[in-house]
């Protein structure tokens, strides 16, 4: 087979098992991508750091930017806008195609990263970044490309849905099962961007632009968290027949004049218990999707997780491997639909 030199940018949770998976199954890989993945070196921080994953010390580097010159696939799992957003721009001027699974960087600056891919004919895999390993980015992009989407509904925090599902469940308080979800090691290293639902709502942005071929700004998201969500409230909830989920809700409306637009609200909605939604336990995430044709789809699993989605970045790197081989152009982001996003916020009579 032909060798591919695979840059991996960030050995956390996630990049710390990308990097033992690649090793582990090279093999296969290679059968699976007609290309032997060489993992050329892992840039990081901190060498000497403490890491779950045993990492060949000898591939490890805190120069990023070498490492990226002359890479055909770089891994960007660094997280954050810098300096994630300058190698990634950085790869795809250099000829790689980019595998990341920063949410935050491409619900804020996702334009100029497909601009740059599309100048170039490289191409950016993002699978991770939404949902976890549940593979919603694809189905989104290319299965579900013939249909029309009309909504949307995503458990996509699985640190809200298991304090959600312990308040539910045990009758538990938001403060004593914050910590217990922190510990379970799914929280974002500031819990804040969890339940104020600022990560449902950059992954909201993700999964709507991808789902109406539009681009949506992160600013256009309706977001409200689930701080203010407690006992009593889930006890009426439950009484009435629903139960509270931190949902993501990108719908497609029709005006009146037939012109279309859409929403895109991040807030916490009662579902009514017999709804698919409704039995997403534990740090789970589903993406529930009501297409024109296609009907009622439901992706369910594990939405964080190291290893979980570990598997998700490593199907983007075979993706990347077989489109090096065959020579293919890139794969373009469809964003021309440019659909107005309006300002709805809670709806909680339609589920
Ligand atoms: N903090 C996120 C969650 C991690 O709880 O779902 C995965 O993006």
């Amino acid at each position: 087979y032909r060798r591919l030199r695979v840059a991996l940018l960030g050995a956390g949770a996630v990049g710390s098992q990308v990097a033992g998976l690649m090793r582990q199954h090279a093999d296969e890989l290679a059968d699976r991508a007609e290309a032997r993945l060489e993992l050329v070196g892992i840039a990081v921080r901190d060498i000497d750091a403490p890491r779950d994953t045993d990492l060949p010390r000898e591939l490890l580097t805190t120069d990023a930017e070498s490492l990226i010159v002359g890479a055909d696939i770089v891994i960007e799992l660094i997280g954050g806008i810098e300096p994630a957003r300058t190698h990634i721009l950085q790869a795809l001027n250099s000829g790689a195609d980019v595998v990341t699974g920063n949410k935050a960087l491409l619900a804020t600056h996702g334009t100029e990263i497909f601009d740059a891919a599309d100048q170039v004919g490289a191409s950016v895999y993002y699978e991770a970044a939404a949902a976890g390993a549940i593979p919603i980015i694809r189905p989104l992009r290319d299965s579900l490309a013939g249909d029309r989407v009309v909504r949307i509904m995503g458990i996509v925090n699985g640190t809200t849905n298991y304090i959600l599902d312990r308040m539910d469940g045990e009758g538990a308080e938001f403060d004593d099962v914050l910590a217990d979800a922190q510990a379970l090691g799914y929280a974002e290293s500031d819990p804040t961007a969890d339940v104020e639902g600022y990560d449902a709502a950059q992954k909201a942005a993700i999964l709507a632009s991808l789902a109406f071929h539009t681009s949506v700004p992160l600013e256009a998201v309706h977001r409200e968290g689930i701080t203010r969500i407690d006992k009593a409230i889930m006890d009426a909830a439950r009484h009435a027949g629903y139960v509270v989920k931190l949902l993501a809700v990108c719908e497609r409306l029709a005006g009146e004049d037939g012109a279309e637009s859409i929403s895109v609200r991040v807030y916490p909605a009662l579902v009514p218990r017999a709804h698919p939604l409704a039995s997403v336990h534990g740090a789970n995430n589903a993406v529930f999707v009501e297409a024109e044709a296609a009907g009622s789809l439901m992706f369910y699993g594990a939405g964080a997780g190291g290893v979980q989605t570990a598997s998700a970045v490593l199907g983007d790197v075979v993706s990347a491997a077989r489109r090096h081989i065959a020579g293919g152009v890139g794969v373009g982001e469809s964003t021309r639909a440019n659909l107005p996003v309006v300002e709805i916020g809670r709806v909680t009579t339609r589920y």
